[in-house]
């Protein structure tokens, strides 16, 4: 009965996307080569696995509007993380447990047990207690139909914790035991609270991983841990956290106390498009991890999920990124290798001078989605600031400004498209530094700019029109010069 309401919703929805997806197939704002829903709203990634020769995505899925609203999991495969088929709807709310018509099934993970792949996920419902959150597990033999189990759901929020602040779990298994990290908001603080289980369906309360005494908001959304190197690493993204969107922290994890010692803390990205990262294995042991490409409506920096809803859709990914550690503890983010596949039309140019105060155009592809590096050497450069200006044309552009004099980066967006708002900023490690490299994504409606060693990025969304495709540099205040030029054409990926 309750597989076949489930059946009944993937099927109306399937037969909704498959009516749409032709139009947004042909939108204006759609993207090359990020990864994005046929038709629809699109959040945050869901359980990102690797399995049984395939990279399968999960996401948050309202496939009926370009609009947040009732949850699905949509679902896609991959052998190369480029190239994605779609498949149905993995997961549809059916039950009490997750039927809530303003929730649906929320955030989760995947795990690999046997040969079958089971998901967490959060369920949301109302029985007269709010907006109440609990923890459901599902799971499949083929990684296409999905089951929830019986059982669910297998938590609800401990006492103490508000219930519908007690979501997002993250799994994984270590020494024969499953365990877990789900996001929760105790007494106005955010806490990453960690069970664990011997079956996967039985679990107990293990302790509180880590919480945030203020300065990281009173919610964790979307938790993530896992080991790297001989650390452990805890992201997530923070509710009221100021313009944060999303942190690691970096430590060393107890097992046998459940507690998480840190001693570092950084940004996973300063740009004002990145939020709710979920990380996962990849067959050849990289820590890969992928984010949504958006913000919520209660953030500081927010405006809007921009125009894509005109075109009955909303959400991408960023790229994914592989996750490093280095020698200071703190993390790196390379755009994973696999990108470079997309490579068209190569530019290669192996000095450039900048004269102060003159604009010089380069070349990359089409100039809409481009891949451009550059290396900034420092001791060859005076000037106080160099400018990287995107998506140039018909009066508009989005400047990256390298602030050489005051070590800050700036991305600004005010004039990009007559739609974006905002000046995304952070700090720019260049002092004592002969080098700074800077390497640069674009696509049809988003920029991803990795520099200092991919430690610094900033991703934001721009919507801008196919005559912006001007490429300029500039150095202010001196001159500037830069080495090892690289400019690509990405093919794209999706029609
Ligand atoms: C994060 C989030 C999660 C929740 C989901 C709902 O972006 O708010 O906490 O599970 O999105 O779509």
């Amino acid at each position: 009965m309750s597989e076949q309401r489930m059946q009944q919703q993937i099927e109306a929805a399937c037969a909704h996307i498959a009516q749409h997806a032709e139009s947004v197939r042909h939108s204006r704002y759609r993207q090359r080569y990020h990864f994005m829903p046929q038709c629809g709203w699109l959040n945050d990634p869901n359980g990102l696995i690797y399995f049984k020769g395939k990279y399968h995505f999960f996401y948050q899925y309202n496939p009926y509007s370009g609009f947040w609203d009732r949850m699905f999991w949509g679902h896609a495969v991959s052998e190369d993380l480029l190239h994605w088929d779609y498949l149905p709807v993995a997961l549809a709310p059916s039950e009490e447990y997750d039927d809530h018509p303003k929730g649906g099934c929320f955030s989760g993970s995947a795990i690999v047990i046997g040969d079958k792949l089971w998901v967490m996920y959060t369920g949301t419902c109302n029985n007269g207690n709010g907006f109440e959150q609990s923890q459901c597990v599902a799971w499949s033999e083929d990684g296409v139909q999905f089951h929830k189990y019986e059982g669910n759901p297998v938590l609800t929020a401990p006492e103490g914790v508000r219930p519908d602040c007690f979501r997002d779990p993250k799994v994984w298994e270590h020494d024969g035991l499953y365990y877990m990290v789900c996001g929760a908001s105790r007494d106005g603080k955010a806490q990453a609270l960690v069970y664990r289980s011997a079956d996967f369906l039985h679990w107990e309360f293990f302790n509180v991983l880590a919480e945030s005494r203020g300065e990281w908001g009173y919610m964790w959304e979307c938790p993530d841990f896992f080991p790297l190197g001989d650390k452990y690493v805890l992201m997530f993204s923070p509710m009221g956290g100021g313009e944060r969107t999303s942190v690691y922290l970096v430590g060393d994890f107890d097992y046998e106390t459940g507690k998480f010692q840190w001693s570092t803390s950084g940004e996973n990205d300063w740009g004002f498009d990145y939020y709710a990262p979920q990380s996962f294995l990849a067959p050849d042991g990289r820590r890969i991890m992928v984010a949504w490409a958006n913000s919520w409506d209660w953030m500081p920096t927010w405006k809007d999920w921009g125009p894509t809803y005109r075109e009955g859709w909303n959400g991408f990914f960023d790229l994914p990124r592989e996750v490093r550690l280095l020698p200071d503890n703190s993390l790196q983010f390379l755009p994973v290798k696999e990108l470079r596949a997309l490579r068209r039309d190569p530019q290669f140019k192996d000095v450039l001078e900048l004269q102060p105060d003159q604009e010089q155009s380069v070349t990359a592809g089409d100039g809409v989605a481009f891949e451009l590096r550059f290396t900034l050497d420092l001791e060859h450069t005076d000037a106080e600031q160099v400018e990287l200006s995107l998506r140039c044309g018909e009066g508009r552009r989005t400047v990256c400004t390298l602030d050489l004099k005051h070590s800050m980066m700036y991305v600004d967006r005010n004039n990009s498209d007559g739609w974006s708002r905002g000046v995304s900023k952070s700090p720019l490690f260049v002092r004592d530094k002969t080098l700074l490299d800077v390497h640069v994504f674009s696509d049809q409606s988003s920029l991803e700019i990795f520099t200092s060693d991919c430690t610094t990025n900033h991703s934001l969304n721009v919507f801008a029109s196919d005559a912006q495709n001007g490429i300029l540099l500039c150095a202010r205040g001196g001159g500037a010069r830069l080495l090892s030029l690289e400019g690509y054409g990405l093919e794209r990926t999706f029609c």
